[in-house]
């Protein structure tokens, strides 16, 4: 039964080869002050930093640049971009880069005009927002998180070993976001790798909650279908353009809320994962590829109608009448599909040492929304199986 909701997307999507000559037209919106926002360099080497300056110069604007957001942006970096954009009057925050650089500019966009010390008000006392907001707009480069078109700002705090996201409301989802899949082809396939498993994982945080018969898991399927065809075909060849779009598409319609409409979700997998990189600045879609199987495996029993339908539904196991047979099959293919796509399946490799066990359970909150509560004890269990 799909319970009673409120669905609200204010995103607007230009997509397409070719799309970031939207912004000719778009940025008409808003005032004369763009902030530039964009990360370690990266935009500077494949053009798109140039392509953006020259409309945004034929557009009449006055450009001020914040460069060098880190992949896992910091409490540090926001209180100063917070204060770039207050001291400039910004009109528009134009993120230009991956998920970091969205989930940085929607963070600043809340922060400038909050008066106090960002990271106590939205991350540790996670208030929500009652001071003026600056619009952001976002040019995407690197696929997976969707914080292209979603509320969402993870910020790491190193000083207190803390890797926190606050989800905020529509007023904060960007006001548009620019998708060419050929602005995702230099990206190492390192990375893409991993958005394709982050991907992987929203779908599955929201996919494994409930047992009702829900429209959200149809499509939450048909999702995944996409992507295990995609990513297979895009490792194959990081150039193909049908792949890159599809994977691009489906990581936004992963993460824009549309399927956890109905869903109580659950969002452990991520909880383990940021606690990870609180403590490694690891590459976010890879410290969840490193605890999913340990952490799937122990909650399976808890939910095993649900990943028996996964078995079916997404990996075409056949029924074998044992509920509890199948269910195991089907989490069998996707570790295949994840060692075959290549991705990261241990901690250690990520640079966890046992010594960093039990602060990492420290800092991993613990959510009620799947099919099972861990205790600390099986969180430190996950871990180490994890290893
Ligand atoms: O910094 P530059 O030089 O641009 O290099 C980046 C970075 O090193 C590089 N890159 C991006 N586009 C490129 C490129 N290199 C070459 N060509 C391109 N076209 O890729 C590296 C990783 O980028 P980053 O933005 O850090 O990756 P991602 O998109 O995975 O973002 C990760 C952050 O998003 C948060 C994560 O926790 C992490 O902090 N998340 C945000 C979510 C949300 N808003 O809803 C949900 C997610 O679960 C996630 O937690
Ligand atoms: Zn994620």
């Amino acid at each position: 039964m799909l319970g009673n909701f409120e669905f609200c997307n204010p995103t607007k999507i230009f997509f397409g080869k070719g799309a970031v000559e939207n912004l000719r037209y778009e940025l008409k919106y808003y005032g004369k002050n763009v902030m530039l926002v964009y990360g370690g360099g990266s935009i500077k080497k494949n053009g798109i930093y140039d392509k953006v300056v020259e409309i945004l110069r034929d557009c009449g604007k006055n450009i001020t640049e914040d460069g060098g957001v880190m992949p896992n942006p910091t409490s540090d970096k926001l209180a100063e971009g917070a204060k770039i954009a207050r001291e400039n009057e910004i009109d528009l925050i134009l993120a230009v880069g991956g998920g970091s650089v969205c989930d940085y500019s929607k963070a600043v966009s809340v922060s400038a005009y909050c008066g106090e010390d960002p990271w106590e008000k939205y991350y540790e006392r996670m208030e929500d927002v009652t001071n003026p907001i600056i619009p952001v707009g976002c040019v995407l480069t690197m696929v997976g998180t969707g914080s292209e078109m979603n509320g969402g700002a993870v910020i790491t705090n190193h000083h207190k070993k803390l890797k926190v996201g606050h989800v905020f409301g529509y007023n904060v989802f960007p006001r548009f976001s620019v998708l060419d899949p050929e602005y995702t082809f230099t990206l190492p396939v390192y990375q893409m790798k991993a958005g394709c498993y982050d991907i992987m994982s929203h779908i599955l945080e929201q996919y494994f909650s409930g047992e009702d018969d829900n429209t959200s898991d149809y499509i939450a399927e048909g999702l995944m279908k996409s992507l295990i065809n995609s990513s297979r075909a895009a490792v194959r060849n990081p150039r193909d353009y049908e792949a890159r779009s599809n994977i691009m598409w489906t990581a936004s319609l992963a993460l824009n809320t549309l399927i956890a409409m109905g869903k109580t979700t659950d969002w452990m997998v991520h909880m383990l994962g940021q606690a990870v990189g609180a403590y490694t600045d690891a590459t976010h879609g890879m410290t969840l590829a490193a605890v999913s199987m340990a952490y799937y495996k122990k909650i399976l029993p808890c939910g095993r109608a649900r990943f028996a339908r996964f078995a079916r539904n997404v990996w075409g196991v056949q029924d074998s009448g044992d509920e509890m047979q199948t269910a195991l099959a089907g989490l069998a293919e996707m570790e295949k599909w994840m060692k075959e796509i290549g991705l990261v399946m241990s901690l250690k490799e990520l640079g966890v040492k046992d010594d960093m066990i039990e602060g990492i359970a420290d800092a991993t909150f613990i959510l009620d929304g799947g099919y099972k509560v861990l205790t600390r004890d099986e969180v430190i269990e996950i871990l180490r199986l994890s290893m």
